[in-house]
């Protein structure tokens, strides 16, 4: 399976911020943004992956990632000229695709818990079709919305609705069928103006091929999406690792615990970063 990361877009939002910097570069407490997807993609056992960013900002995630072979992975990566949408993902996509089923993850999703490996083991499993999540937040207007019928069978999904059919937002984390690229080819563009990933969605559900998977309180999906976001989701990664002790979305870590790097692999990035608590970090898990 291939996977793909969208860090394009123009972070408006995150304005006066965002204004020089990529906003999937900020930083969530002690790593950059797009860390936390990547390790999504990772931990998923995913090593092809497909960075899509602007023209302004791919070289800086070049020169962030590298080709991945420090973390035995494979880092490619694409120019969006224009933010047309997240169905683009996979138009842009379509030579890393080749024959194969690919994960798409949104550069400014954050997804931490122990439930997560299990769900992306699940969703790796699927042969063909398609797997998205819902997941229940408290205010569903900004997102895709699953609608549900009396017998909990998906219905529909609607772009930000105005009226939420229910309290499962989908969140950025897509598992999709090779169909994928001629579909999206396919899709019209929106009021908005964009491709929409939603509209991809439910041309797999009108083939009876999506697959949703409701994710409940074991899992943690937080919003980047505003400064008091960004804030917050920083407190969360420093609450658990000074907690617990252990890192969340260290992608050298997952890259050994998954075996794609030796411990000497480890130890080398370990070194290279060990003015820092981050390198001093991933040397002591050698120390077991
Ligand atoms: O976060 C989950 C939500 O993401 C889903 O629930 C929605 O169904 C989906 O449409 C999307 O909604 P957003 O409004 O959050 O999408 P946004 O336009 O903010 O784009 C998400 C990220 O993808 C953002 O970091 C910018 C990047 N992006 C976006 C577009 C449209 C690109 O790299 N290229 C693009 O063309």
């Amino acid at each position: 399976m291939k996977g793909i990361v969208l860090a394009g877009g123009k972070g408006t939002r995150l304005y006066p911020m965002t204004k020089a910097v990529s906003k999937q570069l900020l930083p969530v407490f002690d790593k950059p943004l797009i860390y936390y997807p990547i390790s999504v993609l990772m931990l998923a056992g995913i090593k092809d992956i497909l960075i899509i960013s602007t023209p302004e900002d791919i070289g800086a995630y070049e020169k962030l990632l590298g080709d991945g072979a420090k973390l035995g992975v494979n880092f490619t990566f694409k120019v969006q000229e224009q933010p047309r949408g997240l169905a683009d993902a996979f138009i842009l996509g379509e030579e890393h695709i080749g024959g194969d089923r690919v994960c798409l993850v949104l550069g400014d999703n954050v997804f931490y818990g122990q439930s997560l490996s299990a769900a992306l083991e699940r969703a790796v499993a699927q042969p063909s079709g398609a797997t998205v999540f819902g997941y229940p937040v408290a205010d569903a207007r900004e997102f895709g919305v699953v609608e549900f019928d009396d017998n909990h069978n998906v219905i529909s999904i609607e772009e930000k609705p105005e009226y939420p059919k229910s309290k499962y937002a989908v969140p950025g984390l897509y598992f999709y069928d090779n169909s994928v690229v001629e579909i999206a080819k396919a899709v019209k563009p929106s009021v908005r103006g964009e491709i929409e990933i939603t509209s991809v969605n439910n041309e797999y559900l009108a083939r009876g091929e999506l697959k949703v998977e409701l994710l409940g309180r074991g899992m943690a999906w937080l919003d980047t999406g505003s400064p008091v976001g960004l804030l917050k989701a920083a407190e969360f990664v420093e609450a658990v690792q000074s907690r617990q002790g252990l890192y969340v979305a260290c992608i050298e870590e997952i890259a050994w615990r998954k075996g794609f790097i030796s411990d000497g692999g480890l130890r080398a990035v370990g070194e290279e970063l060990s003015m820092t608590e981050y390198g001093r970090y991933l040397l002591s898990l050698l120390e077991g």
